[in-house]
């Protein structure tokens, strides 16, 4: 491989051959291949796009640089579901047990947080006892027995991936459909699964800004997705606010499980019933109608709280939180935000309440960073909720003093609220399905 021809290649709009693709991400894995030509060949194809048939050979070109996980021992229909990105997501854990209660057997293999989004990893570890380091067999052996399990990838899977994200991190080369496409499937891909629901998130919290260019990496996924055998869809979500009220480990588990007792807040309820009929009705289970009542129902008769509780006994940790939140970690200082004027709340930006989150400690900078279990925030209103002077917006929990006193201003200095009635912002914007 001679790396400035390619990289002169692409410079100039050629398109590569798997033979080329396969080649450049084995030297660069060999660690033959230096960062900055391999930075110069990001650019490049920031700047001239890659083919389908050049975003599938990198597709596939990453997942052959690690293992792959084997699934198929696990009885039934595999569901796999992802979300690009959100904060105060807390989907996955309301998801998982809905849908083992509506008789799909759920093993998730999760990951944890970084910068301003929050990882499912570290919500479930905020539940004392809790483990998330099982191997594969132990996965398939409690997704059989159990009908859900949730845990961290042991396995070395994508390893390209990683060296890849890493560099294109720092070189401003992270915002291109075909390489986000790429990168996302191929970890996906890399665990066997046979429905895939993709939650490609919207807006100032996310990484896609706009409906539009958030469509193009969401039609990118879906065509990925089906042309590697998969059952591939995606949905468009809004992340203009964080999901529901809760944005914090101990926090969002608690407003996951008052989820599931049916007191959650509208949004994180109707989104992740929205997504557990999506899915069941890519299994064949029914039509959407009928599947979502069903998920409705699980939540109404107490079953989805109940995979709850198996989902935490079978990984060792406390069931009793379920009724005992003073079970959780707590943190020391807490503080209230109270509104300084009557209006109604038009902006609540979720990159910045998930910054502030990180600062209160609930979040990493860097991937060693201890997590404090019980910072965050927790929301008392939302955009489009009337407001009155003195209300109280916010409750901020910390463990550093002067960070939780700090934040206030924070958090006063990026919400809004005016005068005007706002309307409640949609939640679900649109779908990707190739398959209908
Ligand atoms: N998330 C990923 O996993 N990869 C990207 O390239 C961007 C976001
Ligand atoms: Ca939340």
């Amino acid at each position: 491989m001679n790396a400035i021809e390619l990289i002169e290649k692409k410079k100039y709009g050629g398109t590569f051959t798997e033979e080329e693709i396969r080649s450049f991400v084995k030297e660069y894995v060999d660690g033959n291949l230096p960062d900055y030509q391999m930075s110069a060949l990001l650019m490049a194809i920031y700047f001239q796009g890659m083919s389908h048939e050049e975003t599938d050979f990198l597709t596939q070109a990453v997942i052959d640089s690690g293992e792959t996980i084997d699934l198929s021992a696990i009885e039934g229909k595999i569901a796999d579901k992802h979300s690009t990105g959100g904060v105060g997501d807390t989907t996955t854990l309301t998801l998982g047990p809905i849908l083992s209660a509506c008789g799909l057997p759920i093993a998730k293999m999760s990951g944890r947080g970084l910068g301003h989004t929050g990882g499912t990893l570290d919500k479930l570890e905020s539940i004392p006892g809790f483990s998330v380091e099982l191997s594969v067999e132990e996965i398939i052996k409690k997704a059989n027995d159990n009908g859900i399990v949730i845990a961290g990838q042991s396995a070395n899977i994508t390893p390209a991936d990683k060296k890849l994200y890493a560099l294109r991190d720092t070189t401003g080369t992270v915002d291109s459909i075909p390489l986000i496409a790429a990168s996302i499937m191929s970890k996906k891909l890399a665990i066997a699964s046979d429905i895939l629901l993709l939650d490609v998130k919207v807006g100032e919290g996310a990484f896609m800004k706009d409906e539009a260019s958030a469509k193009e990496l969401a039609e990118e996924l879906v065509r990925i997705g089906e042309s590697f055998g998969r059952r591939t869809m995606a949905m468009l979500t809004s992340m203009e606010q964080p999901l529901g009220l809760a944005v914090g480990n101990a926090l969002e588990v608690i407003e996951a499980i008052e989820t599931l007792k049916g007191n959650g807040p509208e949004d994180l309820e109707y989104l992740s019933v929205y997504l557990a009929a999506k899915i069941l009705e890519m299994a064949g289970e029914g039509t959407f109608e009928e599947m979502e009542k069903k998920a409705y129902s699980v939540i109404e008769s107490g079953e989805a709280l109940k995979k709850f509780a198996i989902l935490v006994e079978n990984q060792g940790g406390d069931s009793a939180v379920i009724e005992d939140y003073n079970l959780f970690p707590q943190s020391q200082y807490k503080k209230e935000i109270k509104a300084e004027k009557a209006g109604y709340f038009s902006a609540l930006p979720a990159r910045e309440i998930g910054i502030l989150a990180r600062d209160l400690g609930a979040g990493r900078k860097k991937m060693d960073d201890v997590l404090d279990m019980g910072a965050g925030v927790l929301l008392n209103k939302k955009i489009g909720d009337k407001v009155e002077k003195g209300d109280v917006l916010a409750t901020l929990f910390g463990n550093d003093e002067k960070v939780v006193q700090e934040q206030e201003k924070v958090f006063l200095s990026f919400i809004e609220i005016q005068e005007e009635k706002v309307e409640k912002p949609q939640l679900i914007l649109s779908e990707v399905n190739h398959n209908v």
